[in-house]
């Protein structure tokens, strides 16, 4: 199965049109966004324009802002080309030839406008909303960049391990435990281009650099009771089974184990994981061959969260390095992902130690004020729903001081989405209420608000959780 054969036949038609406009440009401005996805989104467009020999700049941005807009509007470039953003704010793009490769809930007004919009400025919105897909687990901003980038030229396909990449980096591959949809298609072309084997696996973050003491006690999402935090119930689960923990005197990590260790290692883990939680504990894992075992890039998940120290931390240009395959750029990711271990961990301890979620009714919350970084809130909020740290019943939203006023980044379980919950509505609808703005994805979402705001914030929020949720 090729990707284009599961494609609907009308995004088929509207790639190649935009694949047109592409060639058709003499230079390019690239916008894409700091996070995994938006990395790789912005490394697939970045090579698949220099394959192309086109003249282009690479600008990264945390969101749109009304200075995005202005970017984008008055560049002097041939055709702009925004991946993993900019769904959200197709009305304030008033140029030609702006692309938009990305999988954020699209911009409402753009939708009913479009029509009569078209005749004057023409965007070519590649969305998979647009397409009946979804944006949260068929396909992410790198896959809906890497279908461009396929139908300039289908030698491209030596790029789908980049999508894969930023759908990992974007959890798409949580619910089910394998990447599905769109995804799927992707998946099979990075496997044929020899750059990914999927393989079932345990999947605890850290396979292939962490002790496997570590692993088993720290990379559990969701969390194994006995297992998760608990370093004596690890040594037990080892020595039970005869796995040695090292081996010439180094510490072995999960890829170091021989078929059958591994295999009567998650059978035993299986049989200590909650009847709903197995799914999520073994699934499909993704090994990318062409890097080294140890070197942190060789699996899927380790690769994105590299991308994500970079860009979270103002240094993603290290990681479209990376992604471009220059080796240099990971010894200056080292920095970066050691700085973000230690920043996720502090802020971990910090709002566990000082206990600041509150609950309410619908939704809890905590706000880490300067403590923790507005680019990293999000990823806190998100491992504390799934550590059992927050209660998984409920959505989790967290400010963070922002330039621009009150950053709020909102998480919630699968459990809650099935039942309705859709959080890019409520930041938009909440922040739209105190004057700020936002949106995303139904299980993960932000918005920026004024400062002074947060509790009209949250009654709106929780007013439209309470009205969603059935
Ligand atoms: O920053 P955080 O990781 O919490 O963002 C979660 C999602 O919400 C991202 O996909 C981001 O693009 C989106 N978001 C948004 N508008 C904002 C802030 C975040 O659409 N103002
Ligand atoms: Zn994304």
């Amino acid at each position: 199965m090729d990707v284009s054969d599961v494609l609907p036949e009308r995004l088929s038609s509207d790639l190649c049109r935009a694949a047109a406009v592409l060639g058709k440009a003499k230079d390019l401005l690239i916008i894409t966004h700091i996070d995994a996805d938006g990395i790789s989104a912005g490394a697939i467009a970045s090579i698949t324009l220099d394959r192309l020999g086109k003249r282009h700049d690479v600008i990264f941005e945390k969101k749109v802002t009304e200075d995005t807009l202005r970017m984008i509007n008055g560049s002097d470039a041939g055709a702009v080309w925004v991946c993993d953003l900019g769904s959200a704010y197709l009305s304030g793009m008033k140029r030609h030839d702006v692309i938009v490769t990305d999988h954020h809930v699209p911009d409402p007004k753009w939708r009913r406008k479009q029509t009569f919009l078209d005749d004057f400025c023409d965007i070519h919105h590649l969305n998979p909303h647009s397409y009946g897909a979804s944006g949260s687990y068929d396909v992410c901003g790198a896959g809906m960049t890497y279908l461009l980038s396929k139908a300039v030229d289908p030698a491209n396909e030596d790029l789908a391990y980049l999508a894969v990449i930023g759908a990992v980096g974007d959890f798409q591959d949580d619910r089910e435990g394998r990447l599905v949809g769109y995804n799927t298609a992707i998946l099979k072309d990075a496997i044929a281009a020899g750059d990914v084997t999927a393989s079932e696996d345990l999947r605890f973050y850290g396979r292939d650099t962490r002790p496997l003491t570590q692993y088993l006690q720290y990379g559990g999402d969701p969390p194994i009771l006995g297992i998760t935090d608990n370093p004596a119930g690890v040594q037990r689960f080892f020595s039970d089974l005869g796995i040695p923990l090292k081996k010439d005197g180094a510490w072995r990590t999960w890829t170091d184990l021989d078929d059958d260790e591994r295999v009567r290692a998650t059978a035993y883990l299986l049989s200590m994981a909650s009847e709903e939680d197995k799914n999520a504990v073994a699934g499909e894992v993704y090994t990318l061959n062409r890097f080294k075992r140890g070197s942190g890039l060789r699996d899927a998940k380790e690769y994105a969260t590299a991308l994500n120290a970079c860009g979270r931390y103002d240094d993603a240009e290290t990681g479209l390095r990376i992604c471009k395959g220059d080796v240099k750029a990971m010894e200056d990711a080292e920095k970066n992902r050691l700085d973000h271990r230690r920043n996720i961990s502090a802020a971990l301890s910090y709002v566990k130690e000082n206990h600041m979620i509150h609950e309410r009714r619908f939704v809890q919350y905590f706000d880490a004020g300067s403590k923790i970084r507005e680019t990293v809130v999000g990823i806190v909020a998100g491992m504390l729903l799934s550590s059992g740290d927050a209660r998984k019943e409920l959505p989790i939203l967290a400010f963070a001081d922002a330039d621009d006023g009150v950053k709020v980044s909102a998480r919630a379980s699968r459990m809650l989405t099935d039942r309705g919950l859709d959080l890019s509505l409520v930041m938009k609808a909440a922040s739209e209420k105190v004057g700020g703005y936002g949106g995303g994805h139904s299980v993960a979402a932000g918005a920026t608000i004024p400062r002074g705001r947060e509790k009209d914030f949250l009654d709106a929020a929780e007013d439209l959780i309470s009205s969603q949720v059935t």
